[in-house]
């Protein structure tokens, strides 16, 4: 996932806010015993979600793509006191190691965790959203976007994860159905004139997205 300059990660790192505790034993424990440990968001970002989070303070979070539960409990740093955060997982595996780090947090009855495949979750939750970070299956992105952009709140946030694609979009001719399917989410979305956003170069790419 190097392909933004490593020294400059490195010093972003230095100067951001180190992981709280929790948040640590979460990283420590997927990179020791998980093979695809590199799907976690990192230090910079996670501190980020938060931050984003804190300013939104929203009562109704969607995440999709839990994974071990790192980026749901940054995000959910920054909940309104009332707030709920739904985030959805298909592999059970690690929703199960989720719901262990849920329960250390003292935040666990703030999340609701789903089990099973995104596309057929999101049209049963009835719900109104203050914010949606999109971070599961790259073929999809599209689809979440739309399944859930009519429930986002007018002035509301979707945050969207992985756009640079470790730098693959940015070939002349792009290869790989997951990189063409970043591209044509990103074409997608810029498109859209419902939506306001910009994207950021941070770690692997994410987009900022205001619904007007
Ligand atoms: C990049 S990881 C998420 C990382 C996590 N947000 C974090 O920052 O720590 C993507 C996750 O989405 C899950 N996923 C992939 N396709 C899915 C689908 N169709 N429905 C639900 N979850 C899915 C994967 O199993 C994986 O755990």
């Amino acid at each position: 996932m190097n392909f933004i300059d490593p020294f400059a990660e490195q010093y972003a790192d230095k100067y951001s806010d180190k992981l709280d505790d929790l948040l640590k034993e979460i990283v420590d424990f997927t990179v020791a015993t998980h093979p695809k440990s590199h799907m976690l968001s990192g230090a910079v970002q996670g501190k980020f979600l938060e931050m984003v989070a804190t300013m939104v303070k929203p009562s109704r979070v969607l995440e999709i793509g839990t994974f071990t539960g790192f980026s749901a409990l940054c995000l959910a740093k920054g909940l309104a006191p009332d707030g709920i955060l739904h985030t959805i997982e298909m592999r059970v595996e690690d929703a199960q190691t989720a719901i262990r780090f849920f329960d250390k947090s003292g935040m666990k009855d703030k999340i609701k965790l789903h089990i099973g495949n995104a596309t057929e979750i999101i049209p049963s939750l009835d719900e109104s959203w203050d914010l949606v970070f999109i971070d599961a299956d790259k073929v999809s992105y599209i689809d979440y976007y739309e399944l859930t952009l009519p429930r986002v709140k007018s002035g509301g946030w979707i945050l969207a994860d992985n756009v640079l694609f470790h730098g693959q979009v940015l070939n002349e001719v792009i290869v790989g159905k997951n990189p063409k399917a970043i591209h044509a989410f990103n074409e997608h979305v810029s498109k859209d004139e419902r939506t306001e956003k910009a994207m950021l170069t941070i770690r692997d790419g994410l987009t900022l997205i205001r619904k007007k």
